[in-house]
């Protein structure tokens, strides 16, 4: 792992739920509140039957199964996992319903928003009341948030609404905290549906292009998700992790 990441044990015999948590971003989280000393319980639709086990940390995760699209699931979720200490959601889905806006209706458009918003914020709704003294919950979004795309102006509009959201919500659920992580190009299973070559290609493409000549790893998200989780002054906070991608022209 290239870099500091270690927090030592800043969240032993905390309780920290990620949805989101099987793969990517998520996953790289749990895998750091795991070695801070955690009980971690990840979450996310597939049957935990099919999620990979790679690191030694794996076997410590607990896992859950939960749809953030369905709001009965995400409270039986959190009526099933009862008191917690941190929650952390990068459940998002996948790019395919992103879309053109002219070739868009109302119901189209609300597809990525109805899934990553209102997901985040059940999420948030249901796991609140049930968080101990100290608790936070962190959203996360991506540099899309304030660096629009021609083609998916909807995940622009959708992750700026979600870190105004913890904004708001860092008021009025308050001694709790809200915070949101933005990251930039991560280089995570999301990835997966290029193929090798392709994804070696957008490596190297956004190495060439950020400032830190390099691409995010899921190992940085994981470092800032125990950050936001172990500092009690950050709240309200939109934590960019994206190499300097929002300085820089797109790719
Ligand atoms: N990676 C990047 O470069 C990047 C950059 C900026 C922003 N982002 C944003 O961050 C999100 C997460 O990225 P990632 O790289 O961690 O992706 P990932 O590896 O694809 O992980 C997504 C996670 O969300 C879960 N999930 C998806 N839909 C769900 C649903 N409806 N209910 C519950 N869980 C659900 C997945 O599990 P199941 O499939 O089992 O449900 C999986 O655990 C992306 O979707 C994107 O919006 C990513």
């Amino acid at each position: 792992m290239e870099g500091n990441h270690d927090h030592g044990r800043a969240l032993e015999g905390r309780r920290v739920v990620i949805v989101g948590g099987t793969s990517g971003m998520g996953l790289g989280a749990a895998r750091a509140a795991a070695r801070a000393g955690a009980e971690v319980i990840v979450a996310g639709r597939r049957p935990s039957g099919e999620r990979a086990a790679s690191a030694p940390e794996d076997a410590r995760l607990a896992h859950e199964t939960v749809d953030v699209t369905d709001e009965g699931s995400v409270k039986a979720l959190f009526e099933r996992t009862g008191e917690l200490d941190h929650l952390l959601i990068t459940a998002a889905p996948n790019p395919g319903s992103w879309g053109v806006f002219l070739e868009q209706d109302v119901a189209g458009a609300q597809q990525f928003m109805n899934a990553k918003f209102f997901g985040s914020w059940a999420c948030a709704r249901y796991a609140a009341p049930r968080m101990r003294a100290g608790g936070s919950i962190t959203f996360l979004t991506g540099g899309a948030a304030v660096r629009p795309r021609a083609g998916a102006s909807m995940v622009s509009a959708t992750f700026a609404a979600l870190e105004t959201l913890a904004r708001g919500l860092a008021i009025e659920i308050g001694p709790l905290r809200v915070n949101t992580i933005r990251p930039g190009y991560t280089d995570s299973e999301m990835w997966s549906f290029l193929d090798d070559e392709a994804r070696e290609q957008l490596r190297q493409k956004v190495r060439a292009a950020m400032p830190v000549r390099r691409i995010g790893t899921v190992e940085d998200i994981g470092h800032a998700a125990v950050f936001l989780m172990t500092n009690p002054q950050m709240t309200g906070a939109v934590l960019e992790i994206t190499g300097g991608e929002t300085l820089v022209d797109g790719l």
